[in-house]
């Protein structure tokens, strides 16, 4: 058996273009108000002929690499979760192992469930490698998505892409992925998307109701067995990340979660800006990159706090399934130069799509 388990590196991509949420509510013309300011959203990525989720993928996983105090022949596990399956029996993970040259005595596959995927992918790297299977070895773990709706309908505005690489090994450098979690999955139709259909199938107002339900189950259930009262968990994790399918999104469940509380409105909000807003600044720029969006919101997480402060991650997969894990703060001299690029992405290289470049790239 193995004491711990954690990330050591982390890599993070999203694609070169993106849409500013003011052109497409004009395309659409909606009150730009309306996706700015109801739904939260500012800018989403997307991936245009140039790149695609095995490109974000590979990028994603070659920055963790080279962050990384090993080397690729130490992986021995690769496991990729995504929605963007391409393939109903090769494993993602094959096209990544190609672009990385990566093979020999490793395990390859591929996990599904919904935006709860990368979370599930975590789990079982860490689990493995406390439970001394991986033999030393470690996990690349990667997330990566681009979410597609169809054009015109009112999902639109929460699409995006990106992508998050993690490695897990027992040495946890970055942050220590803590033993414990606490799950809820309940068989919904909220969002799914049936073999042959190019975008999912949506009940947004009953997917709104599902998440809510979900952090309300996870976070009683870790409140119940660590004993915190409503106030003491604000006091042990400075940081609270969720799933971000759009950050208002965020904001309703965690405000639910603090009418539970009993706090007060002024009480919700105060602990909204320090313990969750903060750590969503990307997230509004890149829009819902599925099993990524946690991991984006974490990686910020992991990059503004200090050794021994602790994260909640909430993770929720539409189906539907949800998981809440904490993690540690290890070490600050590792390399964190995840939010630098992200930053230099988003200020500097980012190219933003006419509206008549969107309107062809969507066929309307
Ligand atoms: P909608 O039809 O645009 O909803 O769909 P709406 O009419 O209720 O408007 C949205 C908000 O804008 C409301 O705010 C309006 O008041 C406000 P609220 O009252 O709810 O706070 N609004 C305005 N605000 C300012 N100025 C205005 C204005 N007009 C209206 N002029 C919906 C919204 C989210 C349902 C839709 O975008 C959707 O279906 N999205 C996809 C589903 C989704 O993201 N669900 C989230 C939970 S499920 C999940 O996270 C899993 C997922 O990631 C998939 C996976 O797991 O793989 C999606």
């Amino acid at each position: 058996m193995v004491d711990q388990a954690g990330i050591s590196a982390l890599g993070i991509a999203i694609p070169d273009t993106a849409i500013k949420l003011s052109d497409l509510a004009e395309i659409r013309q909606v009150d730009s108000a309306k996706y700015q300011i109801g739904l939260e959203c500012d800018e989403m990525a997307i991936c245009t002929d140039s790149i695609d989720t095995v490109e974000l993928a590979t990028k994603a996983a070659q920055k963790a690499l080279s962050r990384y105090h090993g080397s690729i022949d130490d992986i021995g596990l690769i496991v990729v979760a995504t929605e963007t399956a391409k393939d109903m029996s090769r494993p993602f993970s094959s096209w990544i192992q190609e672009k990385l040259n990566l093979k020999g005595a490793l395990r390859s596959y591929e996990v599904k469930h919904a935006c709860l995927g990368g979370t599930i992918a975590i789990k079982q790297a860490s689990e493995c490698v406390l439970s001394g299977a991986a033999s030393g070895k470690a996990a690349l773990v990667i997330a990566t998505d681009q979410s597609l709706y169809t054009p015109k309908s009112p999902a639109e505005p929460t699409q995006g892409a990106g992508a998050v690489a993690f490695i897990i090994d027992e040495h946890a450098a970055i942050a220590r992925i803590e033993k414990q979690s606490w799950s809820w999955s309940e068989p919904v139709y909220d969002f799914w998307r049936p073999i042959g259909h190019n975008y999912p199938l949506v009940d947004g107002p009953l997917s709104l109701e599902c998440y809510k339900k979900a952090a309300l189950k996870c976070f009683t259930q870790m409140m119940a067995t660590q004993q915190y009262s409503a106030k003491a968990l604000f006091k042990h994790f400075k940081a609270i990340c969720f799933h971000s399918p759009f950050s208002k999104m965020v904001y309703k469940a965690f405000a639910e979660l603090c009418t539970s509380f009993d706090f007060s409105e002024n009480e919700t909000k105060a602990f909204y800006h320090s313990h969750v807003e903060p750590f969503l600044k990307f997230n509004k720029k890149i829009g819902n990159a599925y099993t990524a969006s946690l991991w984006i919101s974490v990686a910020h997480a992991l990059h503004d706090l200090k050794t021994n402060e602790h994260i909640a991650a909430f993770s929720y997969g539409s189906g539907f399934g949800a998981e809440l894990l904490n993690f540690t703060k290890m070490s600050d001299s590792e390399d964190i130069g995840w939010v630098e690029d992200i930053q230099d992405h988003i200020a500097h290289r980012r190219t933003y799509l006419s509206q008549e470049a969107y309107i062809a790239l969507r066929g309307c």
